[in-house]
């Protein structure tokens, strides 16, 4: 068996979809006490560690809750997914875990890369094709080879609410999809 962490900060969204899809994940790593995630991982029964980053840095010191996380994800993981892991990863832990580490990003990388806000700026930026990106990470934000994008067309009419809402259906297809084909999970029929 395949052992997966997801890293998140926010709704956790994207590891429901994962877990729904019959991918076992064996733990959530969180740096926000009060993400929604912490109870979608107990609704999931997937063990949730939380590391908070605003009370572990103000006690021990920058860096200091990477550090903690890194000694608590087992040596023998296959894969660490982020999805919306709101913390820039230093070097070292993007080194430690390269080819083992993934992100998704709500654009066609490299447009709208760095931002936590990539669906609004594509959408003020008045293009016409949106999409999401699954990529390696490195030190670089959002710069990692690609594995995976799919494109979304809006349709006339749609408004940012809506086009948000359908990218992130799609984001909950793509990253079960790409976590598969990475660890050679076959599809469940
Ligand atoms: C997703 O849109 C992902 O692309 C971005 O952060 C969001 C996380 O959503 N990196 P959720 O927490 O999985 O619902």
């Amino acid at each position: 068996m395949k052992k997966i962490v997801v890293m998140t900060s926010g709704e956790g969204s994207n590891f429901s979809a994962i877990v729904n899809s019959g991918i076992v994940v064996d733990r959530v790593i969180t740096n926000n006490a009060s993400a929604n995630v912490v109870k979608r991982a107990a609704t999931a029964n997937v063990p949730c560690e939380v590391f908070d980053k605003k009370t572990g840095d103000q006690e021990h010191g920058i860096g200091w809750s990477e550090r903690r996380i890194n000694e608590t994800i087992p040596e023998d993981t296959d894969l660490i997914v982020l999805a919306g892991y709101c913390s820039i990863l230093s070097p070292h832990f993007c080194e430690a875990w390269t080819g083992k580490l993934i992100n998704i990003h709500p654009s066609i990388l490299p447009a709208f890369a760095g931002t936590m806000h990539a669906i609004k700026e594509a959408w003020d930026y008045g293009c016409k094709v949106f999409g999401v990106t699954i990529h390696h990470v490195i030190a670089e934000v959002d710069a990692g080879a690609i594995i995976m994008q799919r494109c979304i067309h809006p349709l006339e009419g749609d408004t940012l609410e809506q086009l948000t809402a359908k990218i992130h259906t799609v984001e909950h297809y793509a990253y079960p999809s790409a976590i598969r084909k990475i660890l050679q999970i076959p599809e469940v029929k």
